[in-house]
């Protein structure tokens, strides 16, 4: 008896101790799973961190060199003519001493001239003229500012009994080949040089371009033409090719053809009784013209 007691208290004492180690192991496992678990959520958050980094890195716009406002200003719409940067001009020795592909400098005029990826901005307006041209592979669209404000005009117009529509606005440098080459075909280069840009140096590349109504000659002298050059630059515009400028734009008269450059800008380079060309300093020649 005595010893079935003593054997039974040996059983329950182990009985005790594998309890006690199994709540031990219990334990111990409750903590380690826990430890996993915090483990995998820190994984979890670096991994989703380092997928939004790489994320944003691809989908950042590239920096260009130019100040973030005048690629804005480009972009969105704002004042700005270009000096081609990929045919420089000899006269212009801000662009033609760059030899590479960014430049930053001021003209003889105090403009400050930037040549971003083969485009020429002067103090932020990218100019196409026949002196400064915009890279084949340049294709903008037209320009969203210049968009609405054109919406807006002739909106305005409208009201007073002027109907404005646009007949071209923006041209790739593709497009622009066809035109002038049909042109050529049709007139002659000599002619054909005189109203069509040669690809590469159409305002109409640089989506700030529209021409209204009627690209013709026909334009001239209607109610639409003189609404158009008595309001347009409260909307931020300007007609480009003036009758009295044709030798320094280098292009005919134009009173279809405005360029958008951001109502402050348009009112003072109109104010100013100069064309682009002149308010900027520059000039508009075919290199080849020069010689
Ligand atoms: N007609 C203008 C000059 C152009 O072709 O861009
Ligand atoms: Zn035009």
């Amino acid at each position: 008896m005595a010893d079935n007691r003593k054997r039974n208290k040996a059983l329950s004492k182990k009985k005790q101790v594998s309890r006690k180690e199994l709540v031990l192991f219990t334990r111990i496992k409750a903590v380690f799973c826990m430890f996993l678990f915090a483990l995998a959520v820190v994984v979890c958050v670096k991994v989703v961190d380092g997928l939004r980094a790489s994320n944003a890195s691809a989908t950042a716009p590239q920096s260009t060199g130019v100040p973030e406002n005048n690629i804005a200003a480009q972009t969105v719409g704002d004042p700005t003519a270009s000096v081609g940067a990929g045919d420089s001009s000899d006269d212009d020795p801000a662009v033609k001493d760059s030899g590479k592909n960014d430049a930053d400098d001021k003209n003889s005029n105090g403009h400050k001239i930037e040549v971003v990826d083969g485009r020429t901005y002067i103090d932020g307006v990218i100019i196409a003229n026949k002196s400064y041209s915009l890279p084949k592979d340049y294709d903008p669209g037209l320009n969203e500012k210049a968009a609405a404000a054109f919406d807006k005009m002739s909106a305005d117009a409208y009201a007073e009994g002027i109907s404005l529509f646009i007949c071209s606005d923006y041209r790739s440098y593709s497009m622009q080949t066809e035109l002038y080459n049909g042109y050529v075909s049709q007139y002659g280069k000599k002619k054909t040089d005189r109203f069509s840009a040669r690809p590469g140096h159409s305002e109409h590349q640089t989506g700030f371009a529209m021409d209204i109504n009627d690209a013709s000659d026909d334009f001239i002298g209607t109610p639409e033409a003189k609404w158009l050059e008595e309001h347009c630059t409260n909307y931020g515009f300007i007609i480009r090719y003036k009758k009295e400028k044709e030798s320094i734009t280098g292009f005919k008269y134009e009173p279809w053809h405005i360029r958008y450059l951001g109502v402050e800008l348009a009112k003072k380079v109109e104010a100013s009784g100069l064309c682009l060309e002149e308010y900027f300093g520059i000039d508009s020649v075919y290199k080849e013209d020069k010689e």
